[in-house]
């Protein structure tokens, strides 16, 4: 099956197979949130799946759009929202969102969305990346899974390969840390990278 396609992530989501999803926030975001390393502002969540950094970030004053193309992400995301703390949830192919959501953001986030997709769509993403920001804007990150495995999704990312293509696209490096506080079995395999437009 083709992880191109909705089908694919839709069934893993209808036969409860998502080990992707920790059940919660990020610990990584929520860091970077609660210390205000990150200052509120617009926020696209690319692959939002069922929305748990989305909500954090909502929480947090940021005026969040959480795009997904499974309708159970899109479902569970609606369910789940929080009516104090709205979000902008929209069901779509994010390579295929309008123009009208150019140049709207200050900040897009990304976990596993950009292992999810295939390696040969990458430069494609950071095509969009660039295009939602703002001038200024960051593309926030927390690259995963670290490794060369071949085969996925998950596609596995390097650090120094994400900076290399972004920089092709305009973007430098504000900020890289290996995060003490992943959840411990994906601690080796992950890097927070900051890029900024
Ligand atoms: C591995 S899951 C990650 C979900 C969420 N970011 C998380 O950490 O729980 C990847 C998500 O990206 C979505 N996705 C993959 N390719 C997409 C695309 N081209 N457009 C929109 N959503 C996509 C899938 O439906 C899935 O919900």
């Amino acid at each position: 099956m083709d992880a191109n396609l909705p089908h694919f992530w839709e069934t893993r989501y209808q036969n409860n197979q998502f080990p992707w999803d920790l059940g919660g926030p990020t610990p990584v975001f929520a860091r970077l949130a609660a210390q205000g390393q990150l200052l509120p502002g617009a926020m696209m969540v690319l692959g939002a799946g069922r929305g748990h950094d989305a909500r954090l970030f909502a929480r947090h004053g940021f005026a969040v759009t959480a795009v997904d193309f499974a309708t159970a992400a899109i479902t569970a995301m609606q369910t789940l929202a929080d009516p104090d703390y709205p979000l902008e949830i929209v069901q779509s192919d994010f390579f295929a969102l309008p123009v009208t959501f150019n140049g709207r953001y200050q900040y897009v986030l990304d976990y596993t969305s950009f292992c999810a997709i295939q390696p040969h769509r990458r430069g494609e993403y950071a095509d969009l990346v660039a295009r939602l920001l703002q001038p200024g804007g960051q593309f926030v990150t927390l690259a995963f899974p670290i490794g060369t495995r071949a085969g996925g999704p998950p596609f596995t990312v390097q650090p120094d390969a994400i900076i290399d293509l972004f920089a092709t696209h305009g973007f430098a490096l504000q900020h890289r840390e290996s995060p003490p506080d992943s959840v411990p079995e994906r601690r080796p395999y992950e890097e927070l990278l900051i890029l900024a437009k």
